[in-house]
């Protein structure tokens, strides 16, 4: 675990001393975004933060939130499935959804590349946009979650899992219950519900 972290953390120093460090953020974003890339020792040591979700990401979210869906997915998914899935949140339900529980993001040079939710003892929603994919981002979410958890003193989490996403739950410790349907805006997909117990 810890040579995978040294492996990411030296890989994404090495982008980011490139003259192409934005070359792998999310396009949509970085072509809009006028902010300074954050520099420095400290920002190598930490390529992405970690943080609550606050009401000024909202408008972030959802982007990610469909990219992840429209691109990530789509060798498990066809474009119907992809499109019932991506449409079945709006900026207002996404809100909505976000108002309880705890919700983090992740930020690679204040581009808001991911994010995560859980209510009690599930894992509502783990999304990272495509570009910034298989950095670990989800898992430094997804253990900020876990620690909440714990900190609340839950004995298990629970969720229900995409087809693209059940091998990184796997990796998070999760174990899976058989494949299931369920339905959005009409058409049906495949998910796994999982859990991990947590001693
Ligand atoms: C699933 C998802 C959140 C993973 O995000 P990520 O930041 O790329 O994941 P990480 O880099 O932290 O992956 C950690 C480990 O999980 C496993 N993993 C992650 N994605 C995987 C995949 N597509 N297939 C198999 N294993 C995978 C790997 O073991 C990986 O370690 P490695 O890269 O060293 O091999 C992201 O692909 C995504 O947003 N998918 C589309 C939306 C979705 O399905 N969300 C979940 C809804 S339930």
């Amino acid at each position: 675990m810890i040579g995978k972290w040294l492996h990411r953390l030296l890989r994404r120093c090495s982008h980011s001393i490139a003259p192409t460090a934005t070359a792998a953020r999310p396009a949509e974003v970085s072509s809009q975004d006028t902010r300074a890339p954050s520099d420095g020792p400290l920002a190598l040591l930490q390529p992405f933060q970690i943080r609550p979700m606050n009401s000024g990401d909202l408008g972030e979210l959802l982007g990610v939130f469909r990219q992840a869906i429209q691109v990530s997915a789509a060798a498990q998914y066809n474009q119907q499935q992809r499109d019932a899935w991506s449409r079945a949140q709006s900026h207002e339900s996404l809100i909505s959804a976000l108002s309880e529980g705890e919700a983090v993001v992740a930020e690679w040079d204040n581009v808001l590349v991911g994010f995560a939710h859980r209510i009690n003892d599930y894992i509502n929603m783990v999304f990272v946009h495509p570009n910034a994919g298989r950095e670990g981002i989800a898992t430094l979410l997804y253990q900020r979650l876990e620690d909440g958890a714990r900190m609340e003193g839950m004995t298990e989490l629970t969720a229900h899992v995409s087809l693209t996403a059940h091998g990184f739950f796997h990796f998070m410790g999760f174990t899976s219950e058989g494949q299931e349907e369920a339905e959005r805006n009409g058409v049906s997909l495949a998910r796994y519900p999982m859990r991990k117990p947590l001693i």
